[in-house]
C-alpha cells in the first residue's frame, strides 16, 4: 500500500468504549455504509440509521431527542436559525391558495416572509389582533390554514390568550404554530395546556430560535420545530430535506454543551429581568414598562393563565420612555450603558439594548403607513387595529437582560438615566 493511501485506510482503530460528559461532534456530508445491502435498506426519514450528512448525525439526533423531551413534543426538526424554522413551517404546510394568519406583533421577518415569498406562491396572509380573539375568529375563512401565535409577540410583548386562539383553531379545523423562543419550553407547555373548561389542549407545531436560550451565548444561530403529529412530522421532514436545511455540527455541539445549564441561565436572567422591570416602571422618565409579568403590561392576565404554574417572564422587556423626551435624549441612553451592549438578539449573557421606532416595525397598528421596515406594501388585507391601543405614547427601547450581577445592572441604567435626561 501507497503511504498515501496508508494515510487514508489505515488499519488503527482506537478502542471502544470512551466516554466523556460532553457528547462527541460527528461531522459528516458523507455516511459510509458497510456494504450495499445495507445502503439500499436504510431510510433517510428514519432514526433508525445514518444515510447522508444533511439528513442527521447522531449529534444531531441526540440534540433533537432532548429538544423534542424540552417540548413535551415526540418529534423535532432542526434548522440553520430560528427564522429558518419558521420558514420551514410555512412551506412545509401552505399551498398555493391558503391563507396564513399573523399576529399583528409578530417577529418583523415573519411577516416579511409573508409579503415576500409566500406572495410569490400564491399564498395570502392576514394580520390579527393578538390580545383579540374575535378579531381572529372573523379573519379565519374557508381558505385558512395555519394560524401563527407568537407569545408575546415581539418588541410591544403583548401576551395572547394562547389556549382560547389553540381552541378556536381547533374549533375551525386550522393549524396552530406556536413561536415558542420566548417561552423556550421552560415557561409552559405548548403541547400540554388546558382550556378554560380544563380539557387538555395542545398546539400543533412548537419553532424555537435556539439562537437564543438554548445555546445562551451569542454565538450560534439555529431554530428547531417540533411537534407531536406523526404526519405533520412527515411533510416538515420532506420540506426540509428538499431544501436542504442542513446545520453544522460544532453549532450542534455548542448547543448540546449549552443544553443543561438553560434552566439555571433562564431562571437567573428572569429573576433580573423582573426586578429591573419593576425598577423601571416607577422611574419618572419612562411612561410604561411592557413586560408580561407587570400588572399593566398588555396581557397580563393571559400570561398569569399560561405561566401560573412556573411564573416565569423570560429576560427581555421594553421600557417607553415620555414623549416629552427626545429621540436624541433616548439615543444618549443608550449609548451611555455601559454593560447593556448595542445589539440585536436576546437570551445569551450579554445584556443588550436596542431603541425601536414603532412606526417602523408595527406599520399595520398606524394609521397612513403601509410600508414595513424593508420598504414592502403590506397587502390590501394586512391592516390591523388593535394593540397599541394598551400602549402608550413615547419612545421604545428594548432590554435583554443577561448574567450580569443584578445591582451592577441596576446601577448601568441609574447612571445612563441621569446622563441622558437629566444633564441639561
Ligand atoms: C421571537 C423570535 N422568533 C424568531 C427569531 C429568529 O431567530 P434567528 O435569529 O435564529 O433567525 C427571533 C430573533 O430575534 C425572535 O425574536
Amino acid at each position: 500500500m501507497a503511504k498515501t493511501t496508508h494515510l487514508i485506510h489505515h488499519p488503527y482503530a482506537p478502542p471502544e468504549g470512551f466516554v466523556a460528559p460532553q457528547f462527541p461532534t460527528y461531522r459528516a456530508s458523507t455516511v459510509i455504509f458497510p456494504n450495499v445491502s445495507t445502503m439500499r435498506a436504510r431510510d433517510w426519514k428514519q432514526k433508525s440509521g445514518y444515510t447522508y450528512g444533511l439528513h442527521g448525525t447522531p449529534s444531531s439526533f441526540t440534540l433533537e431527542e432532548r429538544l423534542a423531551s424540552l417540548e413535551g413534543a415526540k418529534f423535532c426538526q432542526l434548522v440553520p436559525s430560528g427564522l429558518a424554522a419558521i420558514a420551514l413551517v410555512n412551506l412545509s404546510l401552505l399551498k398555493c391558495g391558503d391563507e396564513v394568519l399573523i399576529p399583528s406583533n409578530a417577529y418583523a421577518p415573519s411577516l416579511a416572509l409573508a409579503l415576500g415569498e409566500l406572495a410569490h406562491y400564491g399564498i395570502t396572509h392576514q394580520l390579527y389582533d393578538p390580545l383579540n380573539t374575535a378579531d381572529l375568529a372573523q379573519k379565519i375563512s374557508g381558505n385558512t390554514r395555519l394560524v401563527w401565535v407568537e407569545a408575546p409577540g415581539s418588541v410591544t410583548m403583548e401576551f395572547p390568550p394562547i389556549e382560547a386562539i389553540v381552541q378556536l383553531c381547533r374549533d375551525k379545523g386550522v393549524l396552530s404554530a406556536l413561536d415558542n423562543t420566548w417561552g423556550a419550553g421552560l415557561a409552559f407547555n405548548a403541547f400540554n395546556l388546558y382550556a378554560q373548561d380544563k380539557t387538555p389542549l395542545s398546539v400543533d407545531i412548537s419553532i424555537q430560535a435556539l439562537t437564543k436560550y438554548a445555546s445562551g451565548g451569542g454565538d450560534v444561530l439555529m431554530g428547531c420545530v417540533c411537534t407531536c403529529d406523526e404526519s405533520l412530522n412527515h411533510k416538515i421532514k420532506l420540506t426540509h430535506m428538499r431544501l436542504g436545511l442542513g446545520v453544522a455540527s460544532h453549532d450542534v455541539e455548542t448547543v448540546l454543551r449549552s443544553l443543561p445549564s438553560m434552566q439555571l441561565r433562564y431562571t437567573t436572567q428572569d429573576v433580573t429581568a423582573k426586578f429591573l422591570a419593576n425598577t423601571l416602571s416607577v422611574r419618572e422618565e419612562v411612561a410604561q414598562v411592557l413586560h408580561p409579568a407587570i400588572q399593566s403590561s398588555p396581557g397580563h392576565m393571559n400570561w398569569l393563565n399560561s405561566c401560573g404554574n412556573t411564573l416565569l417572564a423570560a429576560s427581555i422587556f421594553s421600557v417607553i420612555f415620555r414623549p416629552d423626551y427626545s429621540q436624541d435624549q433616548v439615543d444618549l441612553f443608550c449609548d451611555s450603558l455601559k454593560y447593556f451592549k448595542i445589539g440585536y438578539s436576546w437570551g445569551g449573557h450579554i445584556s443588550l439594548v436596542v431603541p425601536y421606532d414603532l412606526k417602523m416595525i408595527r406599520p399595520a397598528l398606524f394609521n397612513g403607513i403601509d410600508q414595513n421596515a424593508d420598504g414592502q406594501a403590506l397587502s390590501a388585507g394586512s391592516q390591523v387595529k388593535g394593540s397599541t391601543d394598551s400602549l402608550k405614547p413615547g419612545h421604545l427601547v428594548r432590554l435583554c437582560i443577561g448574567l450580569e450581577d443584578a445591582e451592577d445592572l441596576t446601577s448601568d441604567l441609574e447612571q445612563a438615566l441621569q446622563t441622558a435626561f437629566h444633564n441639561s
